[in-house]
Formats: C-alpha cells, structure tokens, sequence
C-alpha cells in the first residue's frame, strides 16, 4: 500500500506548544489563566506529559526569598555569573533571578507540597556554586519536594492546565516549522498512531522541546530527547548558540547513567578514589564536593585517567564513590528516598551501608535556539522572529552561560515559561494569517527519502556509534584532533544513514520510522556540538579543550551556528549581555570577566 504525502487535517488554535514538560505548561497554564477561552494545543512526543524529563528532576529550584535575612538576589545573580564563567547574559540573569521567589508562591498556592522544615517553612538545601556574601559560605536557596521536585511540579501544571482546558497531542512529532513570509504561523506534527500528519495554524507557536542528550552514550536524559528541536531550528535558516556547551553531571550511577541528585552532595555525600581519599580537596579547597559542576565532573574523570578509579566487573566500566554510609538514618529516608531506590534497583547498592558507585553522565545542554529574555526566537544576534517562541533546556536566553548551576533550569522553564506567556498574549488579537500553500513538502521530501534506502544497516546500530563518538571526542574533555575526527565520523554516518533501509514502509505504528528521523536530529545535534567545540578554542565551563585548557578573552562571545546543510556551517557571534556590570553601583565589579575559583 503507498503512502499518503499529504496534510490530512489542518488544526487551527492560538497557541501551539511544541513539548509538554514544565516550561511548555508553565507557558499554557499563564496564558490560560489570563485569556479565559484562549485556545492552547501542546504536543508531546510522549504517551502524557507526566513522562517529560521534567518529571525526572530531582533535587530543587532555586530561588531567594526577597524577606530572607541573609540571602540576597544579588548574590544568587552573583553565583549565576560565575558558575557560567562570565558567560550568561545579565539581564537574563537579573530578570530570572528577580521573578524566581513569585513563581514559588505561584506553584505553592496551586498546591505544590514542597518539603518543609521542623518549622513548618519551606525546607531549603545547598547545591554546587550556590553561595552568600559572593563566596563566603554556602546559600540554602533550593526548594525541593524531597528528591522528586520535577515530578511536583509537573503534577502542579497539569492539575492547572487541565482544568482550564488544554488540549493534548500525545505520541506525535513536530516534523516542520510553518511560516507566511517572516512570521512563523504553526507547525506541521506526525502522529505514528494513526500514520497522519496535521497542520497547525497558530498566533503564536513555543517550542519548549526539552534537550538532546541522546547524543551521548551515557546521560541522564530520556529516551525522547533526541535534539529535534536543534534540527527544526537549522532546517528553517535559524542559529544555534552555544551548542559546545555541554553540561555532565558529575554523579550518574555508574551503568545506566541515571541522575544520582547532587542532593547526595548537598546532605553530605564525599566522593572518594579507589584508595577511599575524598579527593575534591585537591580540586576544589573550599567547595570541595559543592563546587559546580564542570568542576566536579573533570576531577572525577582526571581521577579515573590518572587510575586512581574502580572497573566494575560487570560491564567494565571505570567509576569512583559516592559514600553516603554517615548520613543519618532520617536522611536516607526524607531527603534522598528516591535515588536510595535507584541505587537499589539499577546496582544493588544500599545506600546506607554500600559505597556507591558514580561517573559523569551528560545531563544538560546550556546551548540551544536563542531568544531574548522574553523567550522570542532570535535569527541574527538581535533579529526576532515574529510568532516563534523558545523555552526550557531547548532554548538558550542565555541565563546559565556555559556551565548551569544545579537547580537552576527549573527556576529558568518556570520564569521563562510564563514571560513568553505574556509576550505571546499580546500578539492573540491579531489575524491568523494562512499557511504557505506548500506546507508540510519539507517533511514529505524528508520522510519519504527514508523509505528510499535499501542498505542492511540499522538505525540502532548507527544511533550506537554516534553516541560513542560524542562521548569519547566531545564529552568531558575535548581536543582538536578528537573534535576533527568526530566530525568526520559524523558525516560518514550521514552517509549511511541516507541509504539506510527500513523493514516497514508504512507510516502507520512505525516506530523505525520514528527512530530514522530521531536519527537524522541527534546527527544534526551532535554536528552542532561538535562545530561549535572546535571553533571555541579555549576553554569555558563545560566545554574543556585539553589543548587551550585556558579561558581565553577573545572568546568573550556567544556562538551562532548556522547550518541549513548538514556540515556546512556559518560561524557567527554574539555579545554577552554585560548589564549589570554596565549599570555601575556597588557590585558592578562582581560581575565582570572575574576568575573562577573554588
Ligand atoms: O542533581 C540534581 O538533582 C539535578 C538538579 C539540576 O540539574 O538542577
């Protein structure tokens, strides 16, 4: 039976959300609070939008409370600056960290039960490069729902955007971007169930798509976060910034990669060698274990190259501990029940008896599509897209420059979530302009050139290798030659993936299909990286070349990649926004090019 190249449905609304974890219905949940009869689609990719990776955050979100009397804004800005390297833009920073304490209280008043203290108050705990007094001592500014945090909030946004009357595409896929002249008008989706594919007009269309860890062997990320966003951004003439920016969290549990929350840390964890040393001494003096985490990953890895780790005999992996055999009892049981579970059920390890074992495992992309602090789409350093939004880990605004401190995405897909919200209320009284009479042609070319390869190579197979490239040539430490030989890999299973033959040539319940064009995104994605790596030659937060192991001011500046063929990129760059340095006043000095010490 053929296929049928066509949009079967076409689906009109006033706002479109790609993805629906916790930026994309904190941005649904605004606007319908605040435009009663508003009408919002979100589509995940998902089975329901409680198995978004937000649903998988752990430890926190942080934010100051503006009465608290020893914190301050200015020194969780302060962090922010410097945990980035001197790499996010300020007024980013001052605009997120400013509204953060508001959003708390908006998700406590709808019903969040945050873990409290004996007092009664919200419990709060430290996490890595969070400090008073720009230094002094560690900030207790995380809220936290014990070690489930992203699944509290989740369960929040759901309850509210349900009840004002979202509606849901679920297991579908945004296969292209729609636009009429300059202003994007929605978005065409596939959906495997039914082997259909939709048009959706809309005012106003945010991509909150989540990340694209896939890319690498060994991650905390989700099966679904595949860079497809980082793709639809290419195909369409759109930037990427900063893709080398990549963040490996320091604990995953050694195996699966599964995140082991830095809230082990937080309550006292030490990360000790195969001679049982708590080596974060040496690296870190006065942070030690709670020093960020690019910092706290290269030691773990500089301990393993140095063979000071431990090879686990079953999968031969080389890892070090995390010793959580002090903690109180009370500890185990309230503060990490949730990881204390993980490390049971993936390694067999009880926590408060066992060392446990840990390596880095990506974890986040601080680089993505890049948007203004309002979350609008920038397609030069500051030419917005009208009708294009961008929030969550799929964007980069750039509030955590080239290294996130922990706890702080979900502080930025909430705030951002609701900023692109009132941005995008403003454009809903306007004329839905048509869709271009060509709509969907791209994603046909595309999907039908997947049906066109007749090679015996599996997706799987060429999904395995990339992932092994990127890990090995651009994971924790990188390297000109490593970057160059990535590349080159990467084109060749380009290659092969274009003459790649699937079993079935059905659009319906093809779940190759879907892994084909999965395929064809985490490539792109890992291209992006991999460009972007080898044109910062320094070294900046994540991103670590052992042959320019310096940060180098030169490289002062945001990336912009372009790429509208796969391979062929455009290097542009783009100012960091230096405002709270340019404002002058007492701190102004904190927040210049300072050095980075811990
Ligand atoms: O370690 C964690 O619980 C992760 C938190 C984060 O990435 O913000």
């Amino acid at each position: 039976m053929g296929n049928e190249w066509k949009i079967s449905e076409v689906i009109s609304c006033d706002v479109l959300i790609l993805g629906a974890g916790g930026a994309g219905l904190r941005c649904a949940a605004e606007i319908l609070e605040k435009r009663l009869g508003c009408r919002v689609i979100a589509v995940t990719k998902v089975s329901h939008p409680q198995k978004s990776h937000t649903s998988t955050a752990q430890g926190g979100l942080a934010a100051v409370d503006p009465k608290d009397p020893v914190d301050k804004p200015i020194y969780h800005m302060f962090d922010t600056w410097k945990g980035s390297d001197c790499m996010a833009d300020q007024n980013v920073v001052k605009r997120i960290v400013e509204a953060g304490w508001e959003e708390i209280l908006w998700l406590e008043n709808r019903g969040m039960h945050f873990s409290r203290d004996v007092d009664g108050k919200l419990a709060r705990r430290t996490f890595g490069g969070h400090t008073l007094n720009f230094g002094e001592t560690s900030a207790y500014r995380a809220v936290f729902e014990a070690d489930r945090t992203g699944k509290g909030i989740m369960d929040t946004l759901w309850g509210e955007v349900i009840k004002r009357g979202i509606s849901f595409i679920h297991q579908s896929m945004a296969t292209e971007l729609l636009f009429n002249g300059d202003r994007c008008v929605g978005a065409v989706v596939f959906s495997p169930k039914s082997g259909k594919f939709t048009a959706i007009r809309a005012k106003a269309t945010v991509l909150a798509m989540g990340g694209c860890g896939q890319v690498f062997k060994i991650t905390t990320n989700c099966r679904q976060n595949t860079g497809d966003h980082l793709a639809l951004a290419v195909e369409t003439g759109l930037p990427v910034m900063d893709p080398e920016a990549v963040q490996f969290h320091p604990t995953g549990i050694v195996g699966p990669g599964i995140l082991a929350s830095e809230t082990l840390r937080s309550v006292g964890g030490i990360l000790r060698n195969k001679d049982l040393e708590a080596f974060m001494e040496r690296y870190a003096p006065k942070m030690k274990e709670l020093a960020p985490r690019d910092l706290v990953a290269r030691a773990i890895e500089t301990e393993i190259r140095e063979g000071r780790g431990i090879l686990n005999p079953s999968h031969g992996i080389e890892h070090v501990w995390i010793d959580l055999r002090h903690l109180p009892e009370h500890v185990h049981k309230t503060q990490i029940p949730e990881v204390a579970s993980f490390f049971k059920k993936f390694v067999n390890v009880d926590t408060r008896t066992e060392l446990c074992p840990i390596r880095p495992s990506n974890h986040y992309h601080m680089g993505g599509i890049p948007t203004n602090e309002d979350g609008q789409v920038l397609k030069g350093p500051n030419d917005r897209v009208s009708g294009l939004f961008a929030i969550g880990e799929c964007a980069c605004a750039s509030f955590h420059g080239f290294n996130r401190l922990g706890t702080n995405s979900l502080l930025e897909l909430i705030t951002m979530g609701r900023f692109a919200a009132q941005k995008a209320m403003e454009d809903l009284d306007q004329e839905l302009p048509p869709l271009p009479p060509d709509a969907g042609s791209r994603t046909f070319e595309k999907f039908s050139s997947y049906f066109a390869g007749h090679s015996k190579v599996t997706v799987g197979s060429l999904r395995e290798r990339m992932k092994a490239v990127m890990t090995e040539k651009v994971g924790v430490f990188r390297n000109e030659q490593g970057i160059k030989e990535a590349i080159s890999l990467l084109e060749e299973l380009k290659e092969e993936a274009q003459k790649c033959g699937l079993r079935s040539r059905d659009l319906l319940m093809n779940q190759e299909l879907v892994e084909r064009w999965e395929l064809d995104n985490l490539l792109t994605s890992a291209m992006l990286i991999a460009q972007g790596a080898l044109h910062r030659r320094e070294s900046r937060g994540g991103h670590f070349r052992e042959d320019f192991p310096e940060r180098r001011s030169e490289f002062d500046r945001h990336t912009l990649v372009y790429m509208e063929q796969f391979g062929k990129v455009r290097i542009d760059w783009k100012p960091v926004d230096m405002t709270l340095y340019e404002e002058g006043g007492p701190y102004a000095e904190k927040f210049g090019m300072i050095e980075r010490k811990y």
